[in-house]
C-alpha cells in the first residue's frame, strides 16, 4: 500500500478489496475475540482534528492501541493555531516531534493532500471539507460487504446532503468501483448540480429526487446528516423529514433484507427516526463503528507497518 492515503478515488477494485480483506483479518482483535497486535510497537501516531470529531478520532486511537502503536491527539481549538500558526506549520512541527504518520482532519477540501505534499512521514485523511473521507468509505463498503455477503450488484442509495458530504464522496467512488449501483436522493439543492464524469464508471451512479420511488429496490440505504456547518442554507425546509427522512414508514417499504446506514452523528427524528435507527435487524450504525476500527487498523498498517 502507498505511504498515504488521501482519497479513494483512483484506487481500483483490487487495492480497494485488498484493504477490506485485510480489515476483515484484523476483526477479531478489533472486535477482542483475539488478543491485540504488536504489528505497529514503537510507532507514533498524531491525530490532528481542525474539527469535531466523536467516532473518526476515538476509531483512530483504538486502531492504533490494537496494533501497538501509541497516539498523540491535538484539536484546532486549544492548539497555537489560535495564535496564528499556519495548518502547514503545525504539521511541520508535528512531524518534527518524529511521529510515523499524521492523521489529519480539516475543513479545507485538499487539506490532507496540501500536508502530504510537505511531511516525510505518512498522511491519512480523517475527512477533508466537503471532498473525501477515505476511511469512512472504506468501512461502508465492509458493512456492506459483512452484512450482505457482496458489494458487486447491489443498490445502494445514498440520501441527503450530498452536496456537502465528503462521507458521500469516498463512499460512491468506492462502491460503484466494486460494482454496485449507487442512487444519490435528495432535494436538489443538496444534490451535485450535474454527475459528469464524477466516478469512474458514470453508468454505475445516477440521481433521484424521489426516495419513496426507489425504496422498494434498495439493498442499502444509506442517511447523512445535513451539514449546517458547510452552510447548506436554503436546502433544508422544515418538511426535510416529509420528504427525505427515513421514517417508520418508509423503512417499512424496504425490502426484508435492506440495511440501514449512517455514518453518524445521527439527527434523530430528522434523517432518520428512533426506532429505524435502532432496529437491531436492518439498522447497521453501530455495526460501521465497530468496522471502522478494523479498516483503520488496515490502513495504518498498511501506512506505517513494516
Ligand atoms: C462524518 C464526517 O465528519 O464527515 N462523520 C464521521 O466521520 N463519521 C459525517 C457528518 O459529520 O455528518
Amino acid at each position: 500500500m502507498a505511504r498515504h492515503l488521501l482519497q479513494l478515488e483512483g484506487l481500483d477494485a483490487a487495492a480497494l478489496t485488498a484493504l477490506l480483506d485485510r480489515a476483515e483479518a484484523f476483526l477479531p482483535i478489533a472486535q477482542r475475540t483475539a488478543p491485540p497486535s504488536d504489528a505497529l510497537a514503537g510507532r507514533l501516531v498524531a491525530n490532528l482534528f481542525y474539527e469535531d470529531s466523536t467516532r473518526t478520532r476515538l476509531s483512530f486511537e483504538t486502531a492504533a492501541a490494537r496494533l501497538g502503536a501509541r497516539s498523540l491527539a491535538l484539536q484546532g481549538a486549544g492548539s497555537s493555531s489560535s495564535k496564528g500558526e499556519s495548518f502547514l506549520d503545525t504539521a511541520l512541527n508535528v512531524e518534527a516531534l518524529g511521529v510515523d504518520a499524521i492523521v489529519v482532519r480539516s475543513a479545507i477540501a485538499g487539506g490532507a493532500h496540501l500536508l502530504a505534499r510537505h511531511v516525510r512521514c505518512s498522511v491519512i485523511n480523517a475527512g477533508d471539507g466537503r471532498h473525501e473521507h477515505p476511511t469512512q468509505g472504506l468501512l461502508d463498503c465492509l458493512t456492506v460487504r459483512r452484512a450482505l455477503g457482496s458489494i458487486e450488484g447491489r443498490t445502494v442509495a445514498i440520501v441527503g446532503d450530498i452536496a456537502n458530504s465528503r462521507v458521500a464522496r469516498s463512499a460512491m467512488h468506492a462502491l460503484t468501483m466494486l460494482g454496485a449501483t449507487v442512487r444519490l436522493v435528495g432535494p436538489p439543492t443538496l444534490l451535485p448540480r450535474s454527475l459528469g464524469s464524477i466516478v469512474q464508471h458514470p453508468e454505475r451512479l445516477s440521481i433521484s429526487h424521489d426516495l419513496d420511488a426507489i425504496l422498494g429496490d434498495l439493498d442499502v440505504v444509506m442517511m447523512l446528516r445535513v451539514q449546517l456547518e458547510r452552510a447548506a442554507g436554503g436546502g433544508v425546509s422544515s418538511d426535510y423529514r416529509i420528504q427525505y427522512g427515513l421514517t417508520r414508514d418508509r423503512a417499512n417499504r424496504l425490502p426484508p433484507h435492506c440495511i440501514v446506514m449512517h455514518p453518524g452523528p445521527v439527527n434523530r427524528g430528522v434523517e432518520v427516526d428512533d426506532d429505524v435507527a435502532d432496529d437491531a435487524r436492518r439498522s447497521q450504525i453501530l455495526g460501521q463503528v465497530s468496522n471502522g476500527v478494523a479498516i483503520r487498523m488496515a490502513v495504518l498498517q498498511g501506512c506505517i507497518g513494516s
